[in-house]
């Protein structure tokens, strides 16, 4: 996890939020590259879940919502975590994860009283483990939500608007509004990505847990109880696309919720084996029944009910919900992206093998020495091509053609041309107008006539 880190800080993918400040624990920003990638994930991520998929629409929710909302949700009741804090060093400490850490089951879904047992029969351990007395206080319930003053002019605090906890309350209350408007028939599927916050206790590793997060959502909309087969092919879909953006299927599993929320008539999650963390969850995979619309025309007292247009019967469907933090995908992609190989040399290569479509740059392009002027010339003619096919065209010209090499397998750019003399016929006449492609994974290099470059790279 550190050389990933270190790797995404030097070459531009994620930069500690506020660093010039000291940082701001739990929130990461995304440099030049890493927002290219990111970009990138979200793309194919909506490709998979929008247009390759029927009545899927897209969705774009306004992140503040009434305050009525949490309460419907169960947020600003349930939504927390268990906490004790060391009264000698105000050190705050998640009790479910410190339990887990020394392998007794425990999950943020038990009861204050349950978790009080088993935190008190293993407390000492936990103390030693994080260099503190034991002089804990009792285990409380800590709400994550984030609370704003928006529209609170006179500072009182009361009923705060909230940054939302989960992403999917935004479909939620537009599901009336596109059945309206859209006439979708079930089942139908809204699919978002945004923004969520929490006031994780002890945000760590990297983009894995944060305090601020995008997650990419898909809800689907389904007749009750008729889910099963429907619930099986999500789960495997799912899967089945991380494996086609190139993640190992040996770094993925699935594992079932023994501890169902209540109102989830089952849940699933991915499960990628994260570096220094092992088996952690990537992506959640509930069916959450019909208690989110039901729930939602409680408190707001609009009938949400579908109106069947083959039975003429009214109903509120169920929910069945994938959802995944961009941040942990991005850690994922980067994670299993990352290689170090031995060189003949002695010296070790880190190489980036991500999948063409995801990294940052598709190309690099450079002349072999920068000053000479007919070099970089054609060297801007190629660049200027490319770039109108591909887009995401790095012109790079920084040290040595060792040094840009090193420096693009680095960011994970899949093929470098270099412009050298040769292409210009000033050595062998044969291999006038050609450039040397050079491939990321194997090291290898071709000659390839500019004229095919295109078709080639393709
Ligand atoms: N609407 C369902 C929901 O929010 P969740 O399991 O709490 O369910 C879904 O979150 C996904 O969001 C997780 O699988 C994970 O990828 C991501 N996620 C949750 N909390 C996160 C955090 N603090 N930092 C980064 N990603 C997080």
């Amino acid at each position: 996890m550190e050389k990933i880190t270190s790797l995404a800080k030097r070459r531009g993918f994620v930069f500690p939020g506020s660093e010039i400040y000291g940082g701001l624990a739990g929130v990461y920003d995304f440099g030049p590259n890493g927002v290219e990638l990111l970009n990138n994930l979200k793309r194919l991520w909506w490709k998979a879940n929008v247009y390759d998929k029927e009545s899927h629409y897209g969705l774009d929710a306004g992140m503040f919502k009434h305050p009525r909302v949490w309460d419907a949700s169960g947020h600003t009741t349930g939504f927390s975590d268990p906490i004790v804090e060391c009264r000698d060093t105000q050190t705050r400490l998640r009790v479910d994860k410190e339990l887990e850490a020394i392998g007794i089951t425990a999950d943020e879904k038990m009861s204050t009283t349950e978790l009080q047992k088993l935190f008190d029969e293993h407390k000492d351990t936990i103390a030693k483990r994080n260099n503190l007395s034991g002089n804990f206080t009792p285990v409380r319930a800590f709400n994550l939500l984030v609370k704003s003053n928006l529209g609170d002019f006179a500072s009182e605090g009361g009923d705060p608007v909230y940054l939302p906890g989960e992403a999917c309350q935004g479909i939620y209350l537009n599901y009336k509004n596109v059945v309206d408007s859209m006439s979708p028939k079930l089942p139908f599927g809204l699919v978002q990505i945004n923004k969520a916050f929490r006031n994780e206790i002890s945000p760590r590793n990297f983009l894995f847990r944060t305090r601020e997060m995008e997650q990419a959502d898909t809800q689907l909309f389904v007749k009750p109880n008729e889910n099963k087969d429907t619930f099986t092919q999500i789960k495997q879909d799912r899967m089945d696309w991380y494996v086609s953006i190139g993640i190992k299927p040996e770094n993925l599993r699935f594992k079932q919720h023994d501890n169902l929320i209540f109102y989830c008539a089952e849940a699933w999650d991915i499960e990628y084996n994260f570096p220094s963390l092992g088996w952690d969850e990537l992506e959640g995979i509930h069916d959450r029944t019909d208690y989110d619309l039901t729930q939602h025309m409680e408190f707001s007292g609009v009938d949400l009910r579908y109106l069947d247009p083959e039975t003429s019967e009214r109903y509120i469907p169920w929910i069945l919900e994938t959802s995944v933090g961009l941040g942990r995908m991005f850690l994922a992609v980067l994670a299993d992206a990352y290689h170090e190989e031995e060189l003949e040399d002695g010296k070790t290569r880190t190489v980036l093998k991500l999948h063409p479509d995801l990294a940052p740059y598709r190309v690099a392009v450079s002349p072999l020495l920068k000053n000479k002027p007919e070099l970089v010339e054609k060297a801007r003619e190629v660049f200027t091509t490319l770039k109108r096919e591909f887009g995401n065209v790095a012109w790079d010209d920084n040290g040595n053609v060792g040094k840009r090499y090193r420096r693009q397998d680095e960011i994970g750019t899949p093929h470098c041309v270099v412009i050298d003399f040769d292409t210009l016929g000033q050595e062998d006449p044969a291999n006038a107008d050609t450039v040397t492609v050079r491939d990321r994974d194997t090291g290898e290099q071709q000659r390839v006539a500019i004229a095919d470059l295109v078709r080639r790279l393709k």
